[in-house]
């Protein structure tokens, strides 16, 4: 047996039957008022299929109405149809299924809130103009916000999903509160790691204590910000040690942020030609498995081939490997390599830096939108078109959706 095809087992007891991970991938496939679909269904269902088992982490859910990530998210809060999610679920038979959580911050596009939050009022994210200046959370909205997180992995649990994941990467508010590029704050949701890492810390704790042992909780955290001023991996090192006293379950390495999207190997710290590279993260996760003791390091980022995966495990730096873009174009990716395929080549995109970042992941969103319609990926999908349709789709949502997003907030308890 190949180190690809050993099982693993979590600190959790949750039994991962070979090493490869769907890495969360937002689906934007909800309906109008944030609920899980038939989509989700259909596209979990394919997912299941081809990845032989294994782990199967959903895109983003959040855990506050006001704040989308995307106009169709779904959101984990009092409002939500647990038996939709489970339904979801069932669909992702026999694979194990841990949601993603987030809050997304100032990353909240202008359609969605015209004034996003973070933890100091730092300048807008400038992307395209979907994003605007922030103004700083109250030191009361930030224990919500823990607590909200702890709601969130108890519905999941209700749900039958096998755990969760709390997302502190690509710059997210997790990310920002860790960043003290974002984080300027003076009390004690600000200064040093400790303190910049407490929002992350709690919202941990509070998913454990809302769920209990046998439930994973796993955490995924930038290795750096790639940004001067920024989070650094030594920083990332430290917030690795809390989270292990924590009792996580998991660790997923990625980095980068919309500012410095070193998730997609687009930043030149990474070296030139970097997103030709695989592995981009792959020297921080030496640190990290080393930091982390005994819970399980996740790597994500860039990760193609079956040769560069067994030599990632045999390293021991790491034990899972991610794939995100992989499997929204290719969804048999993960059997296909259990089987000795040697791996994939994705599309190089060229389009206009404007719309570069953007493009190259609406692109996989339309693709993961085709699943959830029970269609086929469609690899000569223009880049293009789909950048446009995105932009377009989630300023009508955005702005159609609010009275009726107001309406649900005005009624959701606490
Ligand atoms: C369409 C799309 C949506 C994504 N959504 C999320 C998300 O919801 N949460 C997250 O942590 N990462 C998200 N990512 C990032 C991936 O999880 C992963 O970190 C990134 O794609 C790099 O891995 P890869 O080189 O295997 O694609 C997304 C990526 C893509 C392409």
């Amino acid at each position: 047996m190949t180190l690809l095809e050993s099982p693993l087992t979590l600190p959790s007891g949750l039994v991962l039957p070979h090493r490869i991970v769907k890495a969360a991938m937002t689906e934007n496939l909800s309906d109008a008022d944030n609920q899980p679909t038939t989509r989700h269904e259909a596209l979990y269902r394919r997912w299941a299929q081809g990845a032989a088992g294994g782990l199967l982490v959903t895109g983003n859910l959040m855990v506050d109405r006001r704040y989308l990530e995307r106009s169709r998210n779904i959101v984990a809060d009092a409002h939500l149809d647990v038996a939709r999610l489970r339904r979801v679920r069932e669909a992702a038979r026999p694979s194990p299924v841990i949601a993603q959580l987030n809050h997304p911050g100032r990353q909240t596009n202008r359609f969605l809130a015209s004034t996003p939050v973070a933890p100091s009022a730092a300048a807008a994210v400038p992307m395209m103009g979907m994003f605007a200046r922030p103004r700083a959370l109250e030191a009361v909205e930030i224990e919500k916000i823990v607590a909200a997180f702890g709601a969130a992995a108890a519905l999941c649990q209700d749900a039958g999903l096998d755990g969760v994941q709390v997302h502190a990467a690509h710059g997210y508010l997790l990310a920002q509160f860790l960043s003290p590029h974002v984080n300027q704050r003076t009390d004690r949701w600000g200064g040093d790691v400790t303190g910049r890492s407490r929002a992350l810390v709690e919202s941990v704790r509070a998913a454990r204590t809302r769920t209990g042992p046998g439930f994973t909780v796993a955490v995924k955290l930038n290795s750096s910000d790639f940004r001067h001023g920024g989070f650094t991996e030594d920083d990332a090192e430290q917030v690795i040690r809390l989270l292990v006293a924590e009792g996580v379950d998991l660790i997923e390495i990625s980095g980068g942020t919309y500012e410095s999207p070193a998730l997609f190997g687009e930043v030149a710290e990474l070296g030139s030609g970097a997103s030709a590279k695989e592995a981009y993260f792959a020297a921080f996760a030496r640190r990290a498995r080393a930091a982390a003791g005994d819970v399980p390091v996740m790597l994500t980022g860039g990760i193609r081939t079956r040769s560069v995966m067994e030599a990632l495990l045999a390293d021991g730096g790491v034990d899972l490997i991610g794939l995100g873009r992989p499997v929204a174009i290719d969804p048999d990716l993960p059997a296909k390599l259990l089987a000795g395929a040697p791996g994939t080549t994705l599309p190089r995109y060229t389009l206009p830096t404007a719309i570069g970042f953007a493009g190259e992941s609406e692109w996989y969103e339309a693709q993961i939108g085709r699943m959830g319609a029970g269609l086929e990926v469609k690899p000569g999908l223009n880049a293009a078109v789909a950048a446009t349709r995105f932009v377009a789709g989630e300023l009508g949502r955005g702005l159609s959706a609010r009275r009726r997003r107001a309406r649900l907030v005005a009624s959701t308890p606490g």
